[in-house]
């Protein structure tokens, strides 16, 4: 039986090893599957130049259609809904409600999966905009999972996918820094025993006026976080696992631990926050040695194939073209060793995926044909040769470019983000080539309907919505060619 087992592992690595070998290789400077060199002086890798017929979206375009097993899914399609805060729970009670029950069922397809917008695993783990005035001018919360009241809430959004023959991850967050201690003033908190933020690797705090520090525009300062003792590492520990236990019992097909974007985990994997001496700083294998034990206590309560995680290991510097790790002003001084020892750590676990987010660059217009994100579609593919298990891909991918990161073998499917909250039925498009309504940046976050459940499926009228042809996303960007994207 064990003879067995070890055989077909053998078989399965060499069958992995073999896909590998027949993807497509550079060839001009290196036999990578993408060429660092050329991505480092052209932006890109030189097999995702025009002319190799992989970015016309035609040669492949049924990459997004071939089935993948993710854990103990079987997903009939590619296309990811990335996770997405959109502000919108209850503001006394941290549940999402009939609306967001009904945006996601809308966004459910058939054997497609969906990750729920970041969830807060504790009060303390409850980011900074949740007492945010701007945000909370239009009303609407982040939304939380440590009670039994936001489970059941869960349970009907849950319930609503399935039942439409879509598969659900909820993503579990912890902010560290990015929090304030106000969150002691909700009454949904106040006179609890609750911990309260802001706490992190350290007590170095966000500089809000720091070039690198994400450009806040809150209308207070941060506040600096204490450093967490090392005997309470457990009980964080333990609130994700309290917060995995009820997204189980809200019968979601797993979780995915965001360790990402400069929040709590990435605060102790980067070394410009993390400063610690004890077990949890110092070497990079310290550093990731919270990230290993919460995706251990994870496993141990979901079991194999139910837990996820979602690392950002590069960020790109718009004018130099240059990586650098910065999200909330959480930097390493060697984030290429940082992240290959990170990612490589992954393949011990029985992870469902990995999700890598790619950088965004500007990113923020509403014309999509000028969206300079979209000049940068893929950054972490050296990290495909690190990592054993399904690697999904996030961020800035228009419908060509997640075709060629699939068929080129870097990702196996792509989370898209703004496109499906603009297009409930983005598979559907996508299959069908049809064009693809465009996003409204001014209703991302906060309550009500607008820009959340109003987005009209196909054949519906579009309202005050406009429309963009597939094939004309990103390809206007100042002196950028359609086929350069
Ligand atoms: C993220 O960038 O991952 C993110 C943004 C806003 C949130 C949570 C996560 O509320």
């Amino acid at each position: 039986m064990l003879l067995l087992g070890l055989l077909n592992c053998v078989v399965a690595r060499k069958g992995f090893l073999q896909m590998r070998q027949n993807l497509p290789r550079c060839g001009i400077c290196c036999s990578r599957p993408v060429c660092r060199k050329r991505q480092r002086s052209s932006r890109k890798c030189c097999v995702m130049q025009a002319g190799t017929g992989i970015l016309d979206g035609t040669t492949v375009s049924d990459a997004f259609f071939t089935p993948l097993k993710v854990g103990t899914l079987t997903l009939a399609h590619r296309i990811v809904m990335a996770p997405m805060t959109r502000i919108r729970a209850d503001e006394a009670t941290f549940a999402p409600d009939d609306l967001t029950a009904l945006y996601y069922e809308q966004r459910a397809s058939e054997g497609g999966l969906l990750i729920t917008e970041a969830v807060h695993i504790s009060p303390e783990a409850t980011p900074i905009w949740t007492i945010y005035q701007r945000v909370t001018e239009k009303g609407g919360q982040v939304p939380g999972l440590w009670t039994t009241q936001q489970m059941l809430a869960w349970r009907k959004v849950v319930q609503r996918v399935h039942a439409k023959g879509g598969r659900i991850f909820c993503q579990l967050l912890h902010t560290g820094r990015v929090a304030q201690p106000d969150i002691a003033l909700h009454p949904f908190v106040k006179d609890t025993d609750a911990p309260l933020p802001p706490v992190s690797s350290s007590n170095r705090g966000i500089d809000a006026s720091d070039e690198q520090g994400n450009q806040y525009n809150w209308d207070k300062p941060s506040s600096p976080p204490r450093a967490l003792a090392t005997h309470e590492v457990a009980r964080v520990i333990g609130d994700y696992v309290h917060a995995a236990r009820l997204a189980h019992q809200a019968g979601f097909d797993g979780v995915e631990l965001h360790a990402a974007h400069g929040y709590l985990i990435e605060q102790f994997l980067n070394d410009g926050v993390n400063d610690r001496t004890d077990a949890y700083g110092g070497t990079v294998a310290n550093r990731c040695r919270l990230l290993k034990e919460i995706v251990a206590a994870l496993v141990a309560e979901l079991g194999d194939g139910r837990v996820s995680v979602r690392l950002s290991p590069t960020h790109i510097d718009p004018e130099t073209g240059q990586s650098r790790q910065t999200y909330f002003g959480v930097g390493d001084s060697a984030p290429e060793v940082l992240y290959a020892h990170a990612v490589e750590a992954m393949n011990a676990y029985p992870l469902a995926y990995l999700m890598l987010t790619e950088p965004r660059v500007g990113g923020l217009s509403d014309a999509p044909e000028q969206e300079r994100a979209y000049a940068y579609p893929v950054a972490n593919a050296d990290y495909r040769e690190m990592y054993d298990g399904v690697l999904i891909g996030a961020g800035g991918f228009t419908p060509a470019t997640a075709r060629a990161a699939i068929s080129m073998g870097i990702y196996d499917a792509i989370a898209f983000g703004r496109w499906f909250i603009s297009n409930p039925d983005l598979p559907a498009r996508l299959k069908a080539g049809i064009d693809l309504t465009v996003y409204e940046r001014a209703t991302f976050y906060g309550a009500g309907s607008e820009g959340y459940t109003d987005y009209p499926t196909l054949n519906a009228p579009l309202g005050r919505y406009r429309q963009v042809a597939q094939h004309d996303i990103g390809v206007r960007l100042p002196g950028t060619q359609k086929d350069n994207i």
